[in-house]
């Protein structure tokens, strides 16, 4: 009889070890406290962005997209291809806030991109015929996020899905572009633009930034939904 009762206990054990879809890595946070949470996501984010290929969640760093296409007000346009992005396993997570179904969270990390691009237009006071290389160097960037949450019951399994999702940021520090061949041909041009670019990063960022940074934090958070969706409730939230 004990032996029976033993085997059925390995048997639903092993049944429930099965059905969790979540990484080992994943640990609730009793009642969702501030501590936990800050604790929590500060030690997922290495693991995580990696990605999760049996969920569909994929790396985000690096994270890699093919083309990002912009023609800004002034006429400028820009491709910018082969896309890599580095630097999100290191952030460091300042504040976690849960509430109401509403997680705020606050980190700042320090991001490279690179890839290739091209360029033509004004940017500013200068023109640009460039195609070349891209590196931009974020450092000390401060990402707020909001997140909205809400139940959804799918085949009887409750997820706690992400409705929507705001990110503003902030540049502390500041950014560094190394761009090669700004001025197609003219190596003394090229140098002078970039030396332009990288004393007014501000303007340029204003500019021209906003639109890359966005682009990559929807890829990023497109994931972080995706997660949501597809690991149920209670394997991440205890109350
Ligand atoms: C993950 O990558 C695949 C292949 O590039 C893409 O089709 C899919 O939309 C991506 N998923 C997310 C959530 O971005």
């Amino acid at each position: 009889m004990d032996k029976l009762f033993s085997i059925a206990f390995v048997i639903l054990q092993c049944s429930i070890c099965l059905a969790k879809i979540s990484p080992d890595y994943i640990k609730p946070c009793v009642g969702l406290k501030s501590d936990c949470l800050k604790k929590n996501i500060q030690d997922t984010i290495p693991l995580y962005v990696p990605g999760i290929p049996s969920i569909g969640v994929n790396s985000t760093d690096p994270l890699k997209y093919d083309l990002i296409e912009m023609e800004l007000p002034g006429g400028l346009t820009i491709q910018f291809t082969d896309g890599v992005m580095t630097g999100l396993k290191k952030c460091i997570v300042d504040d976690v806030k849960f509430e109401n179904n509403e997680a705020d969270i606050t980190l700042h990390c320090d991001i490279v991109i690179k890839g290739k691009y091209k360029a033509k237009g004004q940017i500013l006071i200068v023109s640009l015929n460039g195609d070349g290389d891209a590196k931009l160097k974020i450092t000390d960037i401060l990402l707020k996020a909001k997140l909205k949450f809400a139940d959804k019951v799918r085949n009887g399994v409750t997820h706690y899905e992400v409705k929507n999702y705001k990110v503003s940021y902030t540049i502390r520090d500041k950014v560094h572009f190394d761009l090669t061949n700004l001025f197609k041909g003219s190596p003394e041009i090229s140098q002078t633009v970039l030396t332009f670019l990288n004393e007014n990063w501000k303007e340029v960022v204003n500019e021209f930034g906003g639109p890359i940074i966005d682009f990559i934090v929807n890829v990023a958070f497109k994931n972080v939904q995706v997660f949501f969706r597809e690991i149920p409730k209670d394997e991440l939230i205890v109350l």
